[in-house]
């Protein structure tokens, strides 16, 4: 089986090309906006490829014809988003578009990843029947994608997510644990938000999950994130107690004080129970996913 991943250098787009290029059965092709970022470059086939560019899109999917193509990439800074819309549609929407209408000539699987952004923060934890309603550009884009693949007459998934840790090679890119550790041992003052509720997922969790919607053909929309719903500021309080860290230098904030540009939801978090029968999805807790992080900061 063929799989082609969008946005190869993303942090779920490594996790994913670490993971297909052990399995026998996968055929992996990495593509990603300029070079590959990966450290390890064996095991898989790596092609250069920017999604806004639908003639390049085309020409790669025709050439490569994947059985499924697992489309990560996205502008995901959400505060940029709302800055840059124009920015946004393309990267998100317009890029899906190029995408749909590539497979559509090769009839491949399409799992594209979403967000729980989708949702106001009202009612969570949310299930798939639950009614979205976007609150920010960044949401407004990806929900539009959504309707995208949904209506593209492809068999498709959507996989919708939240709050994704884990460690890149580049380390580039931080994450709530790991700017929490890194302050902390600085002695730096963080503020961190008191009142939205996510449920954190580990990036290699949500990788297996992209793989068994792959190698199963599961189709429709799943909701995939670790169990446990807490706050932001509960995240960065088991940080501290994983690592032995002081919490004082911890400041809560409230969503309200802290104004950023694009509106959050509230309270989200997943059921997952869907995900669970039809994927196996089974996702490690987050001390479990804190563990891991820590095993891997050590190996670097
Ligand atoms: N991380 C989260 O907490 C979270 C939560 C909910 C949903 N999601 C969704 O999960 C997916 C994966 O997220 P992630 O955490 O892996 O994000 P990420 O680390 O920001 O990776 C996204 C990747 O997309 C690439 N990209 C953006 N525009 C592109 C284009 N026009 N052509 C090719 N590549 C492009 C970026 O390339 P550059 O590296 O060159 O910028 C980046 O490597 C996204 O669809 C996101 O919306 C993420």
């Amino acid at each position: 089986m063929k799989i082609l991943i969008t946005g190869s250098n993303g942090l779920l787009g490594q996790k994913l090309v670490n993971l297909l290029k052990t399995k026998q059965e996968i055929e992996c092709i990495a593509t990603a906006r300029g070079n590959n970022r990966i450290k390890d470059k064996q095991g898989y086939i790596f092609e250069s490829l920017d999604l806004t560019n639908s003639r390049d899109v085309f020409e790669v999917i025709i050439k490569q014809k994947p059985d499924c193509v697992i489309h990560t990439a996205a502008m995901t800074n959400v505060d940029e988003c709302e800055l840059k819309p124009d920015e946004c549609n393309l990267n998100n929407v317009i890029a899906t578009a190029n995408i749909v209408k590539s497979c559509k000539e090769i009839r491949a699987h399409l799992i594209y990843i979403s967000t729980d952004f989708v949702f106001d923060g009202t009612a969570g934890p949310y299930s798939e029947e639950d009614q979205p309603n976007p609150l920010s550009i960044y949401a407004k884009s990806k929900l539009e994608a959504e309707k995208i693949v949904e209506d593209s007459g492809l068999p498709f998934s959507i996989l919708r997510t939240m709050i994704v840790y884990g460690i890149t090679d580049d380390i580039q890119r931080s994450n709530i644990i790991l700017w929490t550790k890194k302050s902390l041992e600085e002695g730096k003052d963080i503020r961190v938000i008191n009142d939205q509720f996510r449920g954190p997922t580990l990036a290699e969790d949500l990788a297996i999950a992209c793989y068994e919607a792959a190698i199963r053909k599961a189709t429709g929309l799943f909701h995939v994130s670790g169990r446990e719903v807490i706050s932001i500021i509960d995240i960065a309080y088991k940080v501290a107690d994983y690592f032995g860290l002081d919490k004082k230098y911890i400041r809560p904030v409230s969503t309200a004080e802290l104004n950023q540009p694009a509106k959050r939801p509230l309270k989200t978090g997943f059921i997952i129970s869907k995900a669970e029968r039809e994927l196996g999805f089974n996702p490690h807790s987050i001390e479990e996913g804190i563990a891991i992080l820590n095993e891997q900061i050590n190996r670097k």
